[in-house]
């Protein structure tokens, strides 16, 4: 496949049957730092036009990657955000006030102030919680021996977390997978179209902005109690700032560990010596956990802008530049990983790049980490006989690998 033959990486519909691990292949061996063309301007639906998309490069190989990463001096999260969309200069200027799309030293204030929340101590404090959890949503399946796997399981665990650390009353967690799906699936037409993202958006300011009142008045032991009362440069944040780091922590803390679990189930159900290797021996279930991050990696790319002109791996590039990190393509990279396209459950080492990497690494690692082994080992032991039973449907993005619906069938118990 000549390079002029690549897909584009902009569109949606490139990814709606998977991740195109051949044309990433060949990036990485024939065009580590490629040029993706963008596109004009266009009515995404009547009144609604989405800006010119200027073209990017990608970014393929583990080690570039990381170096990008790294240099958020040379290659920003907040010039441009971290988004790879160019947006309305009046959109830019909100989501720059989101800790994702901010450069140090505002970035390390704010993230100081929230750090303590994701440690792993305190995270190891909820794994009781957490195994409570799961075991309800395990009991409330087990017994029918067929549901959704993404619904009925993959969906329910991160959102009962979440709620309970946001402080969000448990039975309205469903709102908050609702606006992550209109949100994060507005190019996907089963969830969401560009009026319903913005429906949803300013329906969740005004939520965290009366939970915030409420948090005020009555300080809890939530994340919103926190947000109320953290510091950035000796003030209270704003209500924007606060609405904002909300919007982050129900994106961020939802849809990515229910894709990663729903990803982890589909490749345990396409590798069974894997399944099987892992019920021998519960111990593989940390590593494993870490493989299928690497695997199915649930967050496909996120976005830098060059700050100067400069240089990756040789290629030319100028400030202003979007530069496209693509961890699914460095998780598969064959300079860094045996056997990088097999599925293996003690995978060691693997230093996988699902998570990010730098100043950004995701701050709900632990807690990810920490559902994803719980919830693995309860449906192991459970119903470990759970194979898919209708069509798996993706999720139309270019920028989260999701899953909408597995359907699974496994022994009534
Ligand atoms: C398997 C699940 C998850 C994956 C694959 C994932 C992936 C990522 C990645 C790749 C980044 C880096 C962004 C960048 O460098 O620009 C990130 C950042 C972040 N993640 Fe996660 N994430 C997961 C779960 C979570 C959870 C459960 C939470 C919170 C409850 C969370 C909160 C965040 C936050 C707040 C950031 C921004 C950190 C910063 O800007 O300093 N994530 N995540």
């Amino acid at each position: 496949m000549p390079p002029e033959t690549i897909p584009s990486l902009l569109e949606p519909e490139t990814f709606a049957h998977g991740v195109p691990h051949d044309v990433f292949k060949q990036l990485r061996d024939e065009c580590p730092v490629y040029w993706n063309p963008g596109r004009p301007a266009r009515e995404r639906a009547v009144g609604i036009v989405e800006p010119e998309q200027r073209g990017f490069w990608v970014v393929t190989r583990h080690a570039d990657v990381t170096a990008v990463s790294k240099n958020s001096e040379l290659f920003s999260s907040e010039r441009g955000t971290a988004i790879n969309a160019d947006m309305r200069p009046q959109d830019l200027d909100m989501f720059r006030q989101q800790m994702i799309h901010m450069d140090p030293p505002r970035h390390i204030a704010l993230r100081s102030s929230i750090n303590d929340f994701f440690k792993p101590k305190t995270i190891r404090k909820l794994d009781g919680r957490v195994r409570e959890l799961t075991r309800e949503i395990v009991d409330g399946v087990a017994k029918r021996g067929e549901c959704d796997f993404v619904n009925d399981i993959a969906a329910e665990l991160p959102l009962l977390v979440l709620a309970e650390m946001l402080g969000v009353p448990r039975e309205e967690r469903r709102i908050l997978f609702d606006w992550t799906n209109r949100l994060m699936g507005l190019d996907d037409p089963d969830y969401g179209n560009p009026y319903d993202a913005q429906a949803a958006l300013m329906e969740l300011f005004q939520y965290s902005a009366q939970l915030a009142n409420a948090r005020k008045e009555d300080p809890r032991d939530d994340l919103m109690s926190v947000l109320v009362n953290a510091e950035l440069d000796g003030r209270k944040l704003e209500y924007m700032e606060i609405n904002m780091m909300f919007f982050l922590m129900v994106i961020a803390g939802n849809e990515t560990t229910r894709n990663a679990l729903s990803g982890g189930i589909r490749a345990l159900c396409d590798f069974p010596d894997q399944r099987a290797r892992l019920i021998e021996d519960p111990l593989l279930i940390k590593p494993a956990v870490e493989e299928i991050v690497r695997w199915h990696s649930p967050v496909m790319q996120f976005r830098r802008t060059a700050t100067r002109d400069t240089e990756i791996a040789g290629q030319a590039i100028a400030e202003d530049d979007k530069v496209v990190i693509y961890y699914g393509s460095a998780n598969r990279d064959e300079r860094v990983f045996e056997r990088a396209d097999e599925f293996d459950v003690g995978r060691h080492p693997n230093p996988h790049l699902g998570f990010g990497v730098g100043n950004h690494f995701c701050l709900g690692a632990n807690l990810a980490r920490s559902e994803m082994q719980i919830m693995l080992g309860e449906i192991l032991t459970r119903i470990p006989d759970f194979e898919i039973a209708g069509p798996v449907e993706q999720m139309h993005s270019n920028f989260i690998h999701g899953i909408k619906r597995m359907p699974i069938r496994f022994t009534a118990n």
